[in-house]
């Protein structure tokens, strides 16, 4: 039996505490606020998952077509081969996915899926259900739950996570320690994400000493109200168009999939025209009637309702917004990472399933994958993930120095700028002067920790934009228009000094 410490709520950390209390080793889960919040609560589209046994062969090679290039098809075969397990340990534990009236699970169609294949719950409340059942499971298991807990860092000793410390001091000691923190979407200053996704594990692990990398790969979702609200991708697999300022669908201009092109294509495409027309894209659900948008979307449907808009009868203004990280922690679909005793789970985690671009729905499908996986991993002892082939040396990050006093909201202003839809040399180069001129903050409670985070992360990410010199997937550098086959390659960032 091993003494294991989960960090995170989400579905990765769910799943990972309650397969690890049900085979019998001693369970800690840490969150930093109640169990519910993070990103998995807040997800609308769905699981994507290959129902048919033919079909994940065709998942596979959709995830790495949307992945431009950076997929890895070993961790794109273990997380949709693991899909129809995953989701079935989700039904087992009481998580009601929709239905279609012969019984069987409803499916729908998410942008670069070949196939509908995106199971979904409540019609857009999928995180919602499956959050719902995961937490319920945890509360009525034998997991030591802790809310309003933050983990500072990983307590690292003669070369192997041992612990957590506790922004309060205390030590939590552990067999094997899970990150499982989710993304950082609060890097930017337009996102979907909730509060709490501000990278503490990604900039846990860099202290720690852990391999992180595809840090530049930030996803953008195309359809984002103005107030970070996501509108799903789900809505035009349903039929839904987007209109530029004259009414034109000009989607079907940039590329023949139209809005069911991969996401960082319609990002982009939305954002240009907006630019170049100085007014907003719309969203066009008119044709799928009040009935069926407040049947199927009834989230959004309720949400735009209480902005004063009905959707039935008005294209909404939608946005891009920073959605995803696709990189983080490097880590095995079995958790594992460069440093002995320390998993990484779900989105602070870099498996390579994502690539440059991840394709719709298959986050929460690699979170149930991952939690499950890890466990067995924490069984087979604290080995460290073997390096992959081709990668290089880390690259050194600065987590100390500067003098300035560190705002948040410039930090984020700043990154939405410089990393949003194109990033440019002079304005990385720009941006990383700025940000070496802010100290640190001093970690003395949660807000002042996640700034503390933000900033090592801001750093880490600007210098692999700088150094990624190609456009690939979600990452356009307007200076190198080109995709460089030879930078192929996930870059590997490490700890100051090491
Ligand atoms: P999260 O669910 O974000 O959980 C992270 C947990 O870590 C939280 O409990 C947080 O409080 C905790 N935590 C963080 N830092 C600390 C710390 N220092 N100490 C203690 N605890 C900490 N993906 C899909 O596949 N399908 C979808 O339909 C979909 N829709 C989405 C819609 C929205 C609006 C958003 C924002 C994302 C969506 N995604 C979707 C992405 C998906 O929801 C996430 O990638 C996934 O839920 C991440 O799960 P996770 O368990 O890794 O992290
Ligand atoms: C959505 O519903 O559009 C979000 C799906 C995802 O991010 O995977």
């Amino acid at each position: 039996m091993s003494t294991v410490v989960v960090v995170g709520s989400g579905v990765a950390g769910l799943t990972a505490a309650l397969e690890a209390d049900a085979r019998g080793h001693r369970v800690t889960l840490l969150t930093k606020a109640s169990l519910a919040d993070g990103s998995t609560a807040r997800a609308q589209g769905g699981v994507a998952v290959a129902l048919d046994g033919p079909d994940v062969r065709r998942h596979v090679d959709d995830t790495v077509a949307a992945g431009a290039g950076l997929v890895d098809p070993t961790a794109a075969h273990a997380v949709c081969g693991g899909g129809p397990d995953a989701l079935a340990a989700l039904v087992c534990l009481g998580a009601g996915f929709d239905r279609t009236s012969d019984g069987s699970l409803a499916r729908g169609l998410e942008a670069a899926h070949s196939v509908e294949r995106i199971v979904h719950a409540g019609g857009d409340a999928t995180g919602a259900e499956i959050a719902r059942a995961l937490v319920a499971a945890v509360r009525a298991s034998t997991v030591m739950v802790r809310e309003d807990a933050f983990a500072l860092d990983v307590v690292v000793e003669h070369g192997r996570a041992t612990g957590v410390r506790l922004l309060d001091g205390e030590v939590v000691p552990a067999d094997a320690v899970v990150l499982a923190t989710g993304g950082s979407g609060q890097l930017l200053g337009r996102t979907t994400n909730p509060s709490v996704a501000t990278g503490d594990g990604v900039a846990m692990a860099l202290r720690a000493g852990a391999h992180v990398a595809d840090l530049e790969l930030v996803q953008l979702h195309p359809t984002v109200l103005p107030d970070g609200f996501l509108v799903s991708e789900a809505v035009r697999g349903a039929g839904a168009v987007l209109r530029d300022a004259s009414g034109h669908r000009f989607l079907l201009d940039v590329d023949p999939r139209g809005e069911l092109a991969p996401r960082d294509v319609v990002a982009r495409a939305v954002a240009r025209r907006a630019h170049e027309q100085g007014r907003p894209v719309v969203l066009d659900a008119t044709a799928l009637g009040a009935e069926q948008l407040a049947a199927r979307f009834p989230t959004i449907d309720a949400h735009l309702r209480e902005l004063g808009l009905d959707w039935s009868r008005q294209p909404v203004p939608v946005t891009p917004a920073a959605h995803y990280a696709m990189g983080g922690v490097v880590a095995g679909v079995d958790g594992r990472t460069s440093l002995p005793g320390l998993l990484a789970i779900g989105e602070c985690a870099c498996t390579g399933l994502h690539g440059a671009n991840r394709l719709a729905s298959n986050s929460l499908l690699e979170g149930a994958v991952q939690g499950r996986a890890a466990v067995r991993a924490i069984e087979d002892g604290p080995r460290a993930l073997a390096p992959r082939p081709g990668w290089g040396a880390p690259e050194p990050v600065t987590v100390d120095g500067g003098t300035d006093a560190f705002t948040r909201a410039e930090l984020q202003s700043l990154m939405w700028d410089v990393l949003g839809v194109e990033r440019t040399e002079p304005a990385l180069t720009r941006a990383a002067a700025r940000l070496a001129a802010w100290a640190p903050p001093a970690p003395t409670d949660p807000k002042s920790a996640e700034d503390a985070n933000l900033l090592v992360l801001a750093r880490a990410t600007v210098e692999a934009a700088r150094r990624r010199t190609e456009s690939r997937g979600a990452h356009q550098r307007a200076d190198h228009p080109r995709t460089d086959p030879s930078q192929a390659l996930h870059r590997v960032l490490h700890r100051e000094g090491a």
